[in-house]
């Protein structure tokens, strides 16, 4: 069974109508989030495919999308994931303080989920909030000018709200 639900196809459709003629193998990545957000956080390879016959392209061109981009994820996170950027401005600044106390709050590895289902962790590239370093995002939120102390509040902050 497709993952393209008719109301899904419909959303497609409208992405893949903003690009010219014979360029709509540009709307890979807006297609993609769409997919990831209405398949549960995650692009399983049948979401992939489900893409790359959408947009008539080979299933790779969509898969180097997905492996390049670390918005896209392969596999289940938490319901609240944390990118932690990790490229040299953030680095200068101090996130590998904030990545060891993200880490010892969740008792999760990189690309680990904890017990819970709650939260996910990954180290990333820039962020592109580079004066705001160090940073992580979580959702749509960038979190900036972080210490270990304040990226912990941050999560208990998130833990009390419990689901969103
Ligand atoms: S280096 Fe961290 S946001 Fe750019």
């Amino acid at each position: 069974m497709s993952p393209i639900t008719p109301e899904l196809k419909a959303r497609f459709e409208k992405i893949v109508a903003r690009y010219p003629k014979g360029q709509e193998q540009s709307a890979v990545i807006p297609l993609l989030h769409a997919l990831q957000e209405s398949g549960g956080g995650h692009l399983t390879t049948e979401h992939q495919q489900a893409v790359a016959d959408f947009l008539g392209v080979p299933m790779s061109k969509v898969h180097e999308v997905t492996t390049f981009y670390t918005m896209f994820s392969l596999k289940p996170r938490g319901r609240h994931h944390i990118s932690v950027c990790r490229t040299l401005p953030c680095a200068l600044c101090g996130c590998g303080d904030v990545a060891k106390a993200v880490r010892e709050r969740l008792g999760v590895g990189p690309g680990e989920v904890t017990a819970d289902g709650m939260f996910s962790y990954e180290e990333v590239e820039c962020l592109a909030q580079c004066h705001l370093g160090p940073v992580f995002q979580i959702g749509d939120t960038v979190y900036g000018d972080l210490t270990a102390d304040k990226a912990k509040a941050v999560i208990d902050g998130l833990a009390k709200q419990g689901g969103r």
